[in-house]
This record gives C-alpha cells, structure tokens and sequence, in this order.
C-alpha cells in the first residue's frame, strides 16, 4: 500500500486539485480497462467537488463509462435531504450525461436495513466478481474517526465476510447501510477528503499520531494492493 498526504490550504484549492485527479484516474482506469467504478462518499465535504464534476468536470470525463456506487448510506427515503444518494442525484448526477444504468444507490427502501443491505451486496457481485476491486473510493472522516458508516467499536469493523452491512450509527440518523473493511480495503485508490479543524484531532489518530487506545476506524482503510491518498486542508492537518 502506498499512502500519500496531500495539503491544500483550503477548501476550494482542495476541491480543485481532487477533481483533476480524478479526471486523470478515471481516464486511466478507462484506457486500461473500458469502464471505471467509483464510489462516491456521503457526508457534506464532497458536495463542492460534486458541483464542481457537474459543471467544469461534465465535458471533460467519460460519464458513460463511469459507474458510480456509494461507501454508505443513511437508511431514508432518497428524498430526505439526508440521504447520501438524494444529495449525489441533486448536486451531480442530474446534471451529468451518464446513462442511468451505471448509477448504482444503495437501496433504502425495503423497510429492512439488514435486507437492503444483502441486495446492494447481490447487485455487486456479479459486477466486481469474488475479489471486489473498485477502482476509486471517495471517503470522509467523521470527528470520531469514522470513515462510511463504521463508526468506532462497530461490529461492521471485524466483519471479514460480508461486503455490505446494515449499522447502528450514534449520529443521526440511527441506521445506516456500509461497506465493509473487507471490501474497501480491496480498492486500487482510496482518496481521503478530510477539511475543517473539528477533523484534527481525529487526523491525527488516523496517522498514529494520538494514544494507542483511541479508536479510529480509518485507520484500518490500508488497501493491500492499493493506493490511499489523504487530501488535508490546512485546518485538518494543524496537528500532524
Ligand atoms: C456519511 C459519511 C461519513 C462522512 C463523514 C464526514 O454518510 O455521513 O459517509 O463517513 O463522510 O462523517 O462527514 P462531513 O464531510 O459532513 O464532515
């Protein structure tokens, strides 16, 4: 695993320099391999760059050969303005030419978290076959160190079976569908989207650098055979 930070001084320069980058490894996933599977994180940071794919990034990439799925989900109606998908739909997707066969939202609407959860995982399967291997993961990272849904002393973070679990989450709203390590942690390029002081502390336990016995679930996203880029703002990154 190669493990990279880069600093930026702030939000907009962050944003910037993360979609350039993706419109490079989406165009090299699709030279290499015909198609590129993303997955997009949920939460407010990535919103900028959605705007930002949707309007300078909407000529410049090959939409129809992107498939976008997601690291987690609240379990709402995509209507609410909480759910990752409805954000993802209204901010991006609509304003983007990609067929809507390659948009892929986890499922919400079984009245079963643990149901839907096992769907999203019998949808992925057949498409990434038995060693899942998106080729870029967007991820935040919550002030607790969570990363998706997989929230400290969560169950989901021993699970080595499972790709998709249904949590409880100690932030609203309460439940919440999730990759799991096991599928993240299969990933060719994991990209970190981390802004704002209230991340610091939990930066820092991500990169080792507070007590042992703090949990900080990001800290177990180590790609094997992969790549993880940490993209930092200033704020984020005081106490490294
Ligand atoms: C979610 C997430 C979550 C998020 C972090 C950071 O559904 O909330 O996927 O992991 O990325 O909590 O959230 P912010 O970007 O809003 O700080």
């Amino acid at each position: 695993m190669r493990r990279e930070i880069r600093l930026h001084r702030d939000h907009e320069h962050l944003t910037e320099s993360v979609a350039g980058a993706l419109e490079h490894d989406i165009g090299a996933c699709i030279a290499a391999r015909g198609i590129c599977h993303l997955v997009l994180a949920g939460g407010q940071t990535p919103l900028p760059l959605f705007d930002l794919l949707a309007d300078a990034y909407r000529e410049k990439i090959s939409w129809d050969r992107v498939h976008l799925f997601w690291g987690d989900e609240r379990y709402l109606p995509y209507e609410s303005p909480h759910s990752n998908y409805g954000v993802a739909r209204d901010r991006l997707i609509r304003h983007l030419p990609i067929p809507a066969e390659n948009v892929h939202p986890m499922p919400t609407d079984a009245d079963n978290a643990e149901e839907d959860a096992a769907a999203y995982e019998r949808l992925l399967r057949p498409l990434l076959g038995p060693r899942p291997r998106f080729d870029l993961i967007l991820l935040g990272l919550g002030v607790d160190g969570h990363t998706a849904s997989l929230f400290p002393d969560s169950r989901a973070l021993i699970e080595r079976r499972r790709w998709i679990m249904a949590v409880d989450s100690p932030v609203l709203p309460p439940k919440r569908l999730t990759m799991t390590l096991r599928l993240i942690n299969g990933a060719r390029n994991v990209h970190f989207l981390v802004v704002g002081r209230d991340k610091a502390e939990a930066l820092q336990c991500a990169f080792g650098q507070r007590r042992e016995s703090q949990p900080c679930p990001a800290k177990a996203v180590e790609p094997s055979r992969g790549n993880v880029i940490w993209w930092v703002d200033a704020t984020a990154a005081e106490g490294l």
